[in-house]
């Protein structure tokens, strides 16, 4: 088994981690609509660990393969590349959105914290669900198969 091998199962650890942020992000929703703010906490904390996993294991992967080509023709490829290109814009807003959120948080400041978790929360989701749905298109329904 050579070193590149590894690097290229990256692709399934990174899909994995996104999809455990998701969950992390979707039960912190609930818990904080339930008023149980410890819980939330503990949640959303799991994903901001979950997300920087991703974040390092990303780019590992990123440096050392390219992007993970796309197979598919027609339609669902101008439908793939807008949908990814929509992924990657939120991803680089969350990029400075997700820590400010925490750090109001952690610093006490509630009413703030709120106020830009409002937009944080629902496109930090977006990005993970969409990112899945990325992984799942480009390396399982339309891989490219190369030439
Ligand atoms: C980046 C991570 C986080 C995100 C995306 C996030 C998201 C949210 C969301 C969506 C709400 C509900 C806002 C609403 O009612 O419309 C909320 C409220 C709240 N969050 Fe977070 N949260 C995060 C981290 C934290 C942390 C680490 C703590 C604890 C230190 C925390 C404590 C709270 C509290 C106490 C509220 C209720 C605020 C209020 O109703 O005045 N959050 N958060």
């Amino acid at each position: 088994m050579d070193a590149q091998f590894d690097v290229q199962s990256l692709v399934h650890t990174n899909a994995l981690l996104n999809g455990i942020s998701v969950i992390f992000l979707g039960l912190g929703f609930y818990f904080i609509k339930r008023g149980e703010w410890k819980k939330h906490r503990a949640m959303m904390i799991c994903a901001l660990v979950a997300s920087g996993l991703f974040l390092i294991s990303y780019v590992i992967y990123k440096l050392n393969s390219g992007f993970a080509q796309f197979g598919g023709e027609g339609f669902i490829r101008t439908f793939y590349f807008t949908f990814l290109f929509v992924h990657v814009l939120g991803a680089i807003a969350i990029v400075p959105l997700v820590p400010i959120t925490a750090f109001r948080a952690l610093s006490q400041r509630f009413d703030q914290h709120k106020k830009i978790a409002r937009i944080t929360w629902p496109l930090w989701m977006y990005v993970g669900i969409s990112g899945v749905m990325v992984y799942v298109m480009a390396v399982h329904l339309y891989p490219y198969s190369g030439g």
